[in-house]
């Protein structure tokens, strides 16, 4: 190890930053929100003070001299003058305060780590002055797997610390209770902003000698493309015990999960069922009963034709502790990566999703009312009905000639995009053999789509 990173309490602390320039208010602006008392020297102007939400913070127009910097704790030095900066250093040091000067390290006594800041912890990634851009690339990608609430959490631990304390003497047996409250429902309840059912969720885990009940998380799995996952689909995903997951989402995003999570697939394609919806349900229940950490993971957006919310009731029913987790929904990855916008100023005032697929015996989508003209229709399952679909919208007045393209794939490597008009929707579906998911769009903005502007200029040349 070559530098040592140690953590200073922030309460009752006196900061300073001296400088006017951006380097001092990259300074300031670490210590938003946190508790120290800063004071600001900006000899040379102030010129961002009042947007800078520092809790009273005192903000001086001119140089410190050794009375102002006194019962500093740290002292931040941003000039540009180097024989100003070491001067600064001097008095800042002769008056007890550890030392930082930007950009010149050998003048200063620290450096400032990159910090990931979630209130009470802290994360900070040192390279002894190294290769600081380094330290931002693995900070980036160290935050986007720690939960936004980590804060709140630690603090509800340090509420709770004495009285686990007292309830659980015994060291392991401790140790044992806090990891299961940090991975379990009350993590969870926490990371959607429910800190006292969180508080009484831990509680219960201290007064039951049962195991933790296991928890459901129904998450979105987005269009195929692993990078189109949420930061939070991840983590629960990489967190799984057990993975109950459909035909939808492909191997490159089951890659993502944790190595030694048991993976359930439960098939689905159009008409048949490998494992039927009910058989689903009840084995989401059996595996969070057994105290396992259960994603059922689908394609796209588990509430937008996704069943999602027949889940949800179904573990509502049964008791059992659920959370959604969003994802990105086919129209949308398919409508970005094809470049077709889904409102425009000029052609369409509204976006509808669609099923062509309606349940057996259910409600057939109203297509006289969709038939209206600057509108964007994105139709689910619509492949095996696209005639039809075209011929009831024309039926209902939409023009023939409106633009239409097809999706395949869409965020795939393998993504294909067709386009034409609504009179050949069904011979366009059907001269594309179509093999993989794909999404019809009907109206004036599908002639956005690379593909059709493609086809404009082939034939305007
Ligand atoms: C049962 S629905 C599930 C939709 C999913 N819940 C969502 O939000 O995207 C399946 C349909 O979604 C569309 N779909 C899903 N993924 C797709 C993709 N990568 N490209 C094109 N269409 C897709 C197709 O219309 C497919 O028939």
């Amino acid at each position: 190890m070559r530098v040592f990173l140690a953590s200073i309490p922030l309460e009752n602390t006196r900061v300073v930053v001296i400088g006017s320039g951006e380097a001092a208010l990259a300074k300031l602006r670490l210590f938003v929100g946190s508790p120290a008392e800063v004071v600001w020297f900006a000899p040379e102007g102030l010129p961002e003070a009042a947007s800078l939400p520092l809790s009273g913070p005192q903000a001086r127009q001119q140089m410190p001299d050794a009375a102002d910097l006194s019962g500093s704790r740290l002292v931040f030095i941003a000039v540009e003058d180097e024989a100003e900066a070491a001067r600064l250093a001097e008095i800042a040091r002769g008056a007890g305060a550890q030392v930082n000067v930007v950009d010149r390290p050998a003048l200063g006594d620290f450096q400032t780590p990159a910090f990931i800041d979630r209130d009470q912890i802290v994360v900070a990634i040192a390279t002894g002055g190294t290769a600081p851009i380094l330290a931002r690339d693995l900070r980036s990608k160290i935050e986007a797997i720690l939960p936004a609430a980590l804060g709140p959490l630690a603090r509800l631990a340090g509420e709770l610390r004495d009285t686990v304390k007292t309830t659980v003497p015994d060291f392991l047996a401790r140790r044992r209770f806090w990891e299961r409250a940090f991975r379990g429902t009350a993590a969870d309840l926490v990371a959607v902003g429910k800190p006292a059912e969180a508080r009484r969720e831990m509680l219960r885990l201290l007064n039951v000698a049962a195991p933790e009940a296991g928890v459901v998380h129904i998450v979105g799995a987005g269009p195929g493309d692993p990078e189109l996952l949420t930061l939070k689909a991840l983590r629960v995903l990489q967190d799984a015990d057990v993975i109950i997951h459909d035909r939808l989402v492909p191997e490159a995003v089951l890659a993502r999960a944790r190595r030694d999570a048991r993976r359930l697939y439960v098939g689905k394609t159009r008409g048949d069922h490998s494992v039927p919806q009910d058989q689903i349900e009840a084995l989401m229940i059996e595996e969070a009963r057994a105290g396992q950490r259960v994603v059922r993971l689908k394609g796209g957006d588990p509430f937008v034709f996704g069943r999602g919310g027949e889940e949800l009731e179904a573990m509502r029913r049964a008791g059992v502790p659920v959370f959604v987790v969003p994802g990105v929904t086919a129209a949308l990855a398919c409508a970005a990566s094809a470049g077709i916008p889904l409102t425009h100023r000029d052609h369409a005032q509204s976006v509808t999703f669609v099923t062509a697929q309606e349940k057996p015996g259910g409600i057939a989508p109203d297509w006289a009312r969709l038939a209206g003209p600057n509108q964007t229709l994105a139709i689910y399952m619509g492949a095996g009905r696209a005639a039809e679909t075209a011929a009831s919208l024309i039926a209902a007045g939409r023009s023939q000639a409106t633009p239409v393209a097809i999706v395949e794939n869409g965020s795939r490597p393998d993504e294909r995009v067709i386009t034409g008009t609504l009179d050949d929707l069904g011979g366009l579906v059907a001269r594309a053999n179509l093999t993989g998911p794909a999404l019809l769009f009907v109206g004036e903005c599908a002639a956005f789509s690379a593909a059709q502007l493609d086809v404009r200029a082939e034939v305007a040349a």
